[in-house]
C-alpha cells in the first residue's frame, strides 16, 4: 500500500487557564498551516459561547455540556481531514475524556496540548481583565481561582508558555504534529 503524505486530520486540544496563551498558540500554528496549505479551522472556546452554546453559563453541567458541543464539532472536521485546533479551557477531566472518547470511536486522532502557565503569570497577563475582576469580587467561578481546574496528567505535550515565546510554543506544536505525522 502506498503511504500517503498525511491530510488526516486531528483534532489539537489546547487546555489551559485563562490567558495561559491557548488562543494566541493556536492561532500562530494555524496561521503557519495555512501558509503551507493544510486545511485548518481554529475552533476557539469563546466563539462558541456567543454562538452554538451560547445561554450556557459557568456551572460544572453548563461547562461540561459546552466543551462536548465544541468537541463534537471538532470530531466532524477532523473525520473530514481538517486540523482542528480548539483553544478550550476544558476544566474538566472527564470532560476532556468524553471528546478523546468520542474520538476514539471513529479512529479520528485526538491530542490534548496543555498551555501549562502557572497561575500568578496568567494573572499578570490577564488578557480579559477577568483576574482583577475576580479579586475586586465584580466576577465568580474563575478557573484556577475560585473554580476548579483539572490540569492533565499525560498530555501528549505541555508547553510551558511562560517560559517561552509564541513563536517557541507553536513550533514546538509544529513538532509533535510531524512526530504524529499529521501534517
Ligand atoms: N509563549 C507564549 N505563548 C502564548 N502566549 C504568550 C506567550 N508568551 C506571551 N504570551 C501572551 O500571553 C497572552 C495569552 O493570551 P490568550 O488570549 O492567548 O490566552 P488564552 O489562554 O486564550 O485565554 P482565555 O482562556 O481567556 O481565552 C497573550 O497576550 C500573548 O501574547
Ligand atoms: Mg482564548
Amino acid at each position: 500500500m502506498a503511504t500517503r503524505d498525511c491530510a488526516c486530520g486531528a483534532t489539537v486540544w489546547l487546555t489551559g487557564l485563562p490567558s495561559s496563551g491557548k488562543t494566541t498558540i493556536a492561532r500562530a500554528v494555524a496561521e503557519q498551516l495555512r501558509a503551507e496549505g493544510h486545511r485548518v479551522e481554529v475552533l476557539d472556546g469563546d466563539e462558541f459561547r456567543e454562538t452554538l452554546s451560547a445561554g450556557l453559563g459557568f456551572s460544572r453541567e453548563d461547562r461540561h455540556t459546552n466543551v462536548q458541543r465544541i468537541g463534537l464539532v471538532a470530531e466532524v472536521l477532523a473525520r473530514n481531514g481538517v486540523l482542528a485546533l480548539v483553544p478550550s479551557i476544558a476544566p474538566y477531566a472527564d470532560s476532556r475524556r468524553a471528546v478523546r472518547e468520542r474520538h476514539r470511536a471513529s479512529h479520528t486522532p485526538y491530542l490534548e496540548v496543555h498551555v501549562a502557565t502557572p497561575s500568578s503569570t496568567c494573572s499578570e497577563r490577564d488578557v480579559k481583565g477577568l483576574y482583577a475582576k475576580q479579586a475586586a469580587g465584580e466576577i465568580s467561578g474563575l478557573t484556577g481561582v475560585d473554580d476548579p481546574y483539572e490540569a492533565p496528567d499525560l498530555p501528549d505535550l505541555r508547553i510551558p508558555a511562560h517560559a517561552q515565546t509564541v513563536a517557541e510554543s507553536a513550533a514546538s506544536l509544529l513538532s509533535l504534529l510531524v512526530e504524529r505525522r499529521l501534517i
